[in-house]
């Protein structure tokens, strides 16, 4: 297995494994084609994917606004999950965060995604339940 850098040849794989994972995402919205090929361009967008054998098995899009990081979109084939590509892709985001002076990461999980809650905290992540997440979009698909 090896972590390399996303492109915007990648987005179909992309797509895939965010649909296979099940995870929540916007096509429409914020992980549109379009969108995504031109965060990729700019400076603010750590994209890696796990690869094995010319397949990417598992993704994350890690993204800074200069204060602090954001773990996106982080999700691992089913099949694959459990041998440790998702702890590696998360410390190759935090390695190239670091790298631009980035020393708060942080990440958004949905209430009942245990699992998820369950893997960044063996990670040394630390949940804030005092914290609310609030949010205005130009429309849902945002
Ligand atoms: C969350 C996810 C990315 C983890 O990927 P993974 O490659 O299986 O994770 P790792 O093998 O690197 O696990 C690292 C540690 O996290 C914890 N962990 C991982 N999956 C877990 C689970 N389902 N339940 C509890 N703990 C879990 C374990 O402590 C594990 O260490 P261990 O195997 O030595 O016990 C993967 O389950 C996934 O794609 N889920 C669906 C999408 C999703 O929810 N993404 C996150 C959105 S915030």
């Amino acid at each position: 297995m090896r972590i390399r850098s996303l492109t915007g040849e990648d987005y179909v794989a992309l797509y895939d494994i965010w649909a296979r994972a099940e995870l929540p995402f916007r096509p429409q919205g914020r992980d549109a084609e379009a969108r995504v090929r031109r965060e990729m361009t700019q400076g603010t967008a750590v994209f890696l994917g796990a690869e094995e054998a010319g397949q990417l098995i598992g993704v994350v899009l890690g993204t800074h606004d200069g204060r602090k990081g954001w773990i996106n979109r982080l999700a691992v084939l089913p099949e694959y999950r459990k041998r440790g590509i998702g702890r590696d892709l998360v410390a190759a985001v935090e390695s190239r965060l670091h790298a631009l002076g980035i020393h708060i990461i942080t990440c958004l999980i949905e209430g009942g995604n245990d699992a998820s809650k369950r893997f960044f905290e063996s990670l040394g992540y630390i949940g804030h339940p005092d914290i609310t997440y609030y949010s205005k979009r130009s429309s849902p698909d945002w």
